[in-house]
């Protein structure tokens, strides 16, 4: 049987899970016979994995806002070229941990950067690739950051930059997804809510009915 590429992007506020649920649909995919590839922005191949650093350096808090995108940016150029376009021209499942839209969410809804720049941007990072389906992890702010916080007690990897963030910030981000997602057919949101379990069955069952409609 033959299946086709995507580029299947996961979206969030922080401690909404979407980086154990972008693993369990790897799994899922997976166990159906799909070749799948998971990555993640900022990040997902070295040059961009170097950028990532210096973007989540909680010692860098004087990276200004304009600096902060154009590096998000630039990490994406990298990753789009180096990565995702290989992966779906070989027919892969691309599954993504963040694309263009957390940029529009934290550095224009978050940080209040201009919406037609970032799309601009955006455009320019991503050559023009959109995802085919997004999934939006859609919880409370409080409830989202309560995880992220008990996580980043115990994480060895030093992430805490955005995290610090204060509360209206992280209602911003959640806002600016919602408000993106009613306006895209391509996303679909998952309540993000209760047990692992739980989100895990919500999303494979949108994604089943996505890749089998499509
Ligand atoms: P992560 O928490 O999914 O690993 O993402 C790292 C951080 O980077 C997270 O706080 C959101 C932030 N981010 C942006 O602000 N803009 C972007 O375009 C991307 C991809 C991530």
């Amino acid at each position: 049987m033959e299946f086709m590429a995507k580029l299947i992007t996961c979206e969030g506020i922080e401690g909404s899970g979407k980086s154990t649920q972008i693993l369990n649909l790897a799994t899922h995919l997976r166990n159906q016979g799909r070749e799948v590839i998971v990555t993640r922005e900022p990040g997902g191949c070295p040059i961009a994995d170097d950028i990532r650093r210096i973007l989540l350096d909680p010692a860098n808090q004087q990276l200004c806002p304009t600096a902060e995108l154009l590096l998000y940016a630039a990490a994406r150029a990298q990753h789009v070229e180096e990565v995702i376009r290989p992966a779906l021209a070989k027919g892969a499942i691309v599954l993504c941990d963040r694309y263009i839209d957390a940029t529009i969410a934290y550095q224009g809804f978050g940080r209040g950067l201009d919406l037609a720049l970032i799309d601009q941007l955006n455009q320019v990072a991503s050559s023009g690739l959109l995802p085919d389906l997004t999934l939006l992890f859609d919880l409370p702010v409080e409830t989202g950051l309560g995880r992220a916080l008990a996580r980043n007690a115990v994480a060895l990897e030093n992430e805490g930059r955005f995290e610090a963030e204060s509360l209206a910030f992280h209602q911003r981000v959640r806002d600016g997804y919602l408000q993106g997602a009613s306006q895209s057919a391509r996303f679909s949101i998952i309540d993000a809510t209760g047990t692992p379990e739980q989100v895990s069955e919500r999303m494979t069952r949108r994604v089943d009915a996505f890749l089998g409609a499509s």
